[in-house]
């Protein structure tokens, strides 16, 4: 029998010519998950053996990483809020960057009642991070896909947050209907705004795997941001927020979008030095 150290060990030299950050990292993910080991019980008992069926459980999933399945997909969750959530296929994968978004919702808030749409929901992660933080808000959370949906609501049920409708739709179409002119305090979204383009010179792992649908806004990357920003003035409460995620180079382009019905337009770097948050505020 191979010990816990000797299948990491072969699981990283299969996936080492692959461009990842750290595969020594992946490949004792990737056995925990086969073995069902914690950080702990690998890390202190490398010599322990481990069951040929769990051994070569590990392997396809080694197989499925080589063919460039994200990590996240395989292990079947991704930390983000320093919470974990259930991601799967069809379901984007949330990303670091996106922190930067609820960490300026949460320096915007009152902390009292308030009203916040989550666009484009995906698993669940703004919301539900928010919610976590705003116990007195109320939030809604839309999604055009059914897939996304299942995850957050599986996410949501596993949390703390209990306060988040969750409602399948198109935005900005779906808001006629569901939320009142002059209603919400904060709309928020990491919508998708890569172009047909750029979609095509991104890694395997987001290009074969992740859904395009959350991701590609169209052929500029920037349909999704006009709609919503026009459609936002409507239903935002007088000096209401509206917070973006938005791509590398999109800065100039998405805050050309905010007419005189908006007030203190900002743009906010990620750890990266990038424009990654737009906020602003309804006046
Ligand atoms: C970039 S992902 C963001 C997911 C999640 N908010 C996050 O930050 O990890 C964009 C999400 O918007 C959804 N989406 C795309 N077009 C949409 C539309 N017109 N209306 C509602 N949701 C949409 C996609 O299904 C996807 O879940």
């Amino acid at each position: 029998m191979s010990s816990i150290r000797d299948l990491i060990l072969e699981g990283r030299k299969r996936i080492v010519r692959l461009p990842l950050s750290d595969p020594a990292l992946e490949s004792r993910l990737l056995l925990q998950k086969a073995a069902g080991l914690s950080d702990q019980e690998v890390l202190t008992s490398p010599e322990r053996p481990v069951a040929s069926g769990i051994a070569g459980k590990f392997f396809e999933l080694v197989e499925k990483r080589r063919t460039r399945v994200p990590l996240a997909y395989l292990l079947g969750e991704k930390e983000f809020w320093s919470r974990s959530f259930r991601v799967f296929p069809g379901v984007l994968i949330p990303r670091p960057e996106t922190e930067l978004v609820v960490e300026k919702i949460i320096g915007l808030s009152t902390k009292q009642e308030e009203s916040i749409v989550d666009v484009g929901t995906g698993c669940g992660a703004i919301a539900i991070a928010l919610a976590g933080e705003l116990p007195s808000a109320r939030f809604i959370a839309i999604d055009v896909s059914r897939r996304a949906l299942k995850a957050a609501r599986i996410n949501a049920a596993s949390s703390p947050a209990r306060r988040i409708r969750f409602v399948e739709g198109r935005a900005p179409a779906a808001f006629k209907g569901l939320l009142p002119a002059e209603s919400q305090d904060f709309i928020v979204s990491n919508p998708p705004y890569i172009s047909e383009r750029d979609w095509r010179a991104l890694a395997p792992e987001v290009r074969l795997f992740e859904p395009k649908r959350a991701l590609v806004s169209g052929p500029t990357g920037f349909e999704f941001f006009n709609k919503l920003i026009r459609s936002s003035a409507r239903f935002l409460k007088p000096q209401g927020h509206l917070v973006l995620e938005i791509g590398h180079g999109q800065r100039e382009g998405v805050l050309s979008f905010f007419d005189e019905a908006w007030a203190d337009v900002r743009s906010f770097d990620d750890l990266s030095a990038i424009p990654r948050v737009v906020v602003a505020r309804k006046k």
